[in-house]
């Protein structure tokens, strides 16, 4: 689908205001609002198709005019775009006018985002796909306006193409998603884009100490990979670091997860899927910042070279972990990953972001992503980026409370806290490699993948927190336009 400006069609889609309707359609609405057929309240979407004329109008109701904000807007417009595929119309123009509490710029983004989210459709394995799709929405603006509105429209069509890519990866199933495969991925995606991508094999991640990462590593007869990408947009100050747990199936190791909680764990690879969709979006809009991003990629196999409960383990750091559990696998790869980023490519402030505790799930369900940090102040910056996203996270404690419960016996940590606070102290335990750096850790295991479609986000990989790292490192969010 494309998005134009100025086009008029015969399909025509109308925001309508809940109890003001809409000046150019004042009788219809009346009317359907008496029948109680179409009353403007936010979701709601009414057609009126005139086979015989070939116009249509598809009313979308955004509810209260001063409640309304991006969201609902991303929300009617792809119910619209759902609409329009539903009744077979290809081309529609919008007319966009401006909401009280929303600046025109970031109101037309949001309608974009909500057409492009429309589009979204991982087929590649059916046989018989969707053939329908939209053609064409042409934005009617408000005179004078094009000047602003266009970058807006560019950047947020730049974004979902990093999106798109995060959902893909993660849809992707294991059999054909190996840590190989994603490190190409990586390359073939963001190379041409002026990204330098650096693949490390076993042996070179051997020599860099990598022993927490390749003792899950070492279960797999599919080679792990370290995959370090280089964006430079900037001057030369320091890069700012981004880290996705790249675990590219977990079955959980000799811990092994029952056949319910395995069959998504394609999805442990979710974490990698957005720094790589993000780093793709950041490239495409030339953002001018100094970005690296670090994924440690394996999946978590079992075989007679796997590491086992017992075992004691080492980490580039040079701390030693019992493990308690090979389903733990997680930290034990971003341990090496944050440690690597912060000695190797000296960046200045890390996030990481991981499926990496069902504790997170339970606490926050699929509607936030958990937020932990050292830095308050980092921190801020990134509920402001996922709060422009429309990607909610929600903090949790991270105190030395958490620390005690994972100091070893035998060896220096324990590579888990036991049941209580698991999501807790998953991130205490990237945090001890993190040491001082600024840093937050989002663990996405319940917004990455969903088990059903809400909203505009479909099933399966959502594409979270792709625009809050996009919008955290492009930065001067001051909340204006
Ligand atoms: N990949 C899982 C976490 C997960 C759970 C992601 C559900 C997405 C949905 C992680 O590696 C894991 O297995 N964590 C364990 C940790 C525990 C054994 C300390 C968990 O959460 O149960
Ligand atoms: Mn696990
Ligand atoms: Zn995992």
């Amino acid at each position: 689908m494309k998005i134009t400006i100025g086009q008029k069609y015969d399909a025509e889609m109308i925001l309508v205001f809940k109890g003001k309707g809409s000046e150019d359609h004042e009788n219809i609405l009346s009317r359907l609002s008496e029948k109680n057929l179409f009353k403007g309240e936010e979701g709601e979407v009414f057609s009126l198709v005139n086979m015989e004329t070939g116009r249509s109008q598809i009313f979308l109701g955004i509810g209260e005019e001063d409640q309304a904000d991006e969201e609902i807007l991303r929300l009617a417009a792809f119910k619209g775009a759902k609409e329009l595929s539903r009744l077979k119309i290809s081309e529609a123009s919008v007319k966009l006018t401006k909401l009280p509490n929303l600046c025109y710029r970031k109101s037309t983004k949001a309608f974009a985002e909500g057409l492009y989210h429309a589009e979204y459709r991982f087929d590649q394995y059916l046989s018989k796909k969707q053939e329908f799709s939209l053609a064409e929405v042409s934005f009617d603006l408000l005179p004078g306006k094009e000047e602003k509105v266009l970058p807006g429209l560019k950047e947020i069509e730049h974004l979902m193409d990093g999106i798109f890519l995060t959902r893909n990866l993660i849809n992707e199933p294991a059999i054909s998603l190996t840590p190989e495969v994603l490190a190409q991925a990586a390359k073939s995606e963001l190379e041409p884009l002026g990204i330098e991508v650096e693949i490390l094999d076993r042996a070179e991640c051997e020599a860099l100490g990598m022993k927490a990462f390749l003792a899950v590593a070492k279960g797999s007869t599919n080679e792990p990979r370290g995959i370090i990408m280089r964006y430079r947009g900037g001057n030369d100050e320091a890069p700012v670091g981004l880290v996705g747990k790249g675990v590219t199936f977990d079955t959980g190791g000799y811990s092994i997860k029952p056949g319910p909680s395995m069959i998504t764990m394609n999805g442990d690879m979710g974490g990698s899927g957005a720094v790589i969709g993000a780093m793709k979006a950041i490239a495409l809009n030339k953002l001018e910042k100094n970005v690296t991003a670090v994924v440690l990629a394996t999946d978590n196999m079992i075989s007679g070279d796997a590491f086992v409960p017992g075992d004691i383990i080492g980490s580039m750091a040079g701390k030693t972990i019992e493990i308690h559990t090979t389903d733990a696998e997680g930290r034990l790869t971003l341990a090496d990953a944050v440690y690597y980023i912060i000695k190797k490519e000296g960046v200045k402030e890390v996030v990481d972001v991981a499926t990496l505790t069902g504790a997170c799930v339970v606490a926050l369900g699929e509607f936030n992503t958990g937020a932990f940090t050292n830095n308050e102040e980092l921190l801020g910056k990134i509920r402001a980026a996922a709060k422009e996203a429309g990607e909610p996270v929600w903090q949790l404690p991270l105190s030395k409370e958490y620390h005690k419960l994972i100091k070893g016996d035998r060896g220096d940590l324990k590579n888990s806290g036991g049941r209580w606070g698991g999501a807790s102290t998953a991130a205490a335990f990237i945090e001890a490699f993190v040491e001082d750096t600024p840093w937050v850790h989002l663990d996405i295991a319940g917004t990455s993948d969903i088990a059903g479609a809400r909203g505009y986000l479909p099933k399966g990989a959502t594409g979270m927190p792709v625009k809050t790292l996009y919008y955290y490192v492009k930065g001067e969010n001051k909340g204006g336009c």
